[in-house]
């Protein structure tokens, strides 16, 4: 039977970054990679050729998906556009805002005290693809926030120029959890969906995806 997804090439990032600040210390955040990689394992089963381009996570690949493992922000914009051309982006990673402007040497404690990092902004993955002359047909954000999240992500989608933005609720326990609560705002609103586990909002996001390219 041919499957829903048959034919389209679809890219989805996922995970943290990780910036280092030296060869033994870097910065991160809380993401696990769980919502992405279930939303790469959804559009496979049903018939996505997948690119997963995962920051550093412990999780298994999903059946059917093609993983290419970054750690910086910086390698996952390498990896992203090296896999284009593709009909959709599922952009789910937290990328670093920030990286360490130089991480040389191991720093060592020394009589001069804590050091200062300097901190310099990441390239934003997403707004550079909505720009590109290879931008998607359909390229999705996420969005995490804490309060104001229709708000918010309303206000995203437009900055972005992107096509849909999923807002995660993440004030709960969403960050490592696997239940999660999301809204999808597109052109023509918002829609909210019921708490579900992380598996439940990847099928029913590939479906949509499924529904939007056909
Ligand atoms: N994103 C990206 N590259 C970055 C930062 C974010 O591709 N350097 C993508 C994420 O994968 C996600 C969306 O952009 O799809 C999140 O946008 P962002 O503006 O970073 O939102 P928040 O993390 O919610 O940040 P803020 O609270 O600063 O608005």
């Amino acid at each position: 039977m041919r499957k829903m997804l048959s034919g389209t090439h679809i890219l989805v990032t996922a995970g943290p970054t990780h910036e280092p600040i030296d060869p033994v210390r870097y910065l991160a955040n809380r993401s696990s990679g769980k919502q992405g990689f279930a939303i790469a394992g959804a559009l496979a089963a049903h018939g996505a050729r997948v690119t997963l381009v995962a920051g550093p996570v412990t999780l298994p690949t999903p059946p059917g998906v093609e993983r290419i493992d970054v750690e910086t922000a910086v390698q996952m914009q390498a990896a992203v556009e090296a896999a284009l051309p593709v009909d959709a982006a599922v952009m789910v990673a937290a990328v670093a805002d920030w990286r360490v402007e130089s991480a040389g040497q191991k720093i060592k404690k020394g009589a001069g005290g804590p050091p200062t990092l300097r901190l310099v902004e990441n390239p934003d993955i997403l707004a550079g693809l909505a720009a590109s002359p290879r931008r998607p047909r359909l390229l999705i954000g996420f969005a995490a926030e804490t309060e104001h999240v229709i708000d918010h992500a309303t206000t995203k989608r437009a900055r972005k120029n992107v096509d849909w933005i999923v807002a995660n609720d993440v004030s709960g326990d969403v960050m490592g959890g696997t239940a999660n609560t999301v809204h999808i705002v597109t052109a023509d609103g918002v829609e909210s969906w019921e708490r579900m586990p992380k598996d439940a909002v990847a099928t029913k996001l590939a479906e949509r995806i499924a529904a939007a390219l056909a």
